[in-house]
């Protein structure tokens, strides 16, 4: 359950990052495949975090609280294609810079957009996560926008790439912010994510 979520800092210097804490849970994922609107439809709070049409609209890395609780952070995608060179490479510093130094960083909610067949951008975020031993759950999204058996056979491609360099396929859960379906199961990633978080 989420009871209340608020808005409270966005930067991109990561020294300006809220006090670790407490647990933190990131949301991450190519431009545009929804991890905005997602963060809305789990906290219930319309317009949290905001959305476009056009991809690169969260530039910065913003931290909201939950429920006094813990902290959800709402990453700028990747791979969008109109960026150029230089800002990329500073997307990327400032990424991987958070998630490996970010002290109380429980997980990651890799954003997968169900519409498409695997995609090489996606496969090598997933790859890096894991050299870097951190936890995550798959979330393919949009399911509404397309058949069920067309997101079904897009997640297993997923998940059968991934199967060429991991063991077992990872935790995922297939969503929609548009008919909500996949929340219970990410509010029990999330539950579970919180309880095993140990402060420093
Ligand atoms: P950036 O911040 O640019 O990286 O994008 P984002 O990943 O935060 O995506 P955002 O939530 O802004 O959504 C992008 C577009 O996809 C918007 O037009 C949303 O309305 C639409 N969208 C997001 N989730 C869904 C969904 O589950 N179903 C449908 N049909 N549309 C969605
Ligand atoms: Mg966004």
């Amino acid at each position: 359950m989420i009871r209340k979520a608020t808005f409270l800092v966005s930067n991109s210097d990561l020294t300006k990052c809220p006090k670790p804490d407490r647990a933190e849970i990131a949301f991450i994922g190519r431009s545009n495949v929804g991890k905005s609107s997602l963060i809305n439809m789990l906290t219930g709070v319309k317009e949290l975090a905001k959305t476009s049409q056009k991809p690169g609209k969260t530039q910065l890395i913003n931290h909201f609280t939950i429920d006094d609780r813990w902290f959800l952070v709402d990453l700028p995608g990747y791979g969008f294609a109109k960026v150029s060179k230089d800002k990329k490479v500073k997307w990327e510093k400032m990424i991987s810079e958070y998630l490996t130094t970010r002290s109380n960083l429980c997980g990651v909610f890799v954003l997968i957009d169900s519409r498409h067949e695997p995609q090489q951008i996606d496969l090598d975020f997933v790859n890096a996560l894991g050299g870097w031993q951190i936890p995550f759950v798959l979330v393919f999204t949009k399911a509404d926008k397309d058949k069920p058996g067309a997101t079904l056979r897009h997640r297993d491609e997923f998940l059968q790439a991934l199967m060429e360099t991991w063991e077992e396929a990872p935790p995922h859960v297939i969503t929609s912010a548009v008919d909500r379906r996949g929340r219970p199961e990410l509010l029990k990633h999330i539950a579970q994510l919180n309880q095993e978080y140990r402060p420093t």
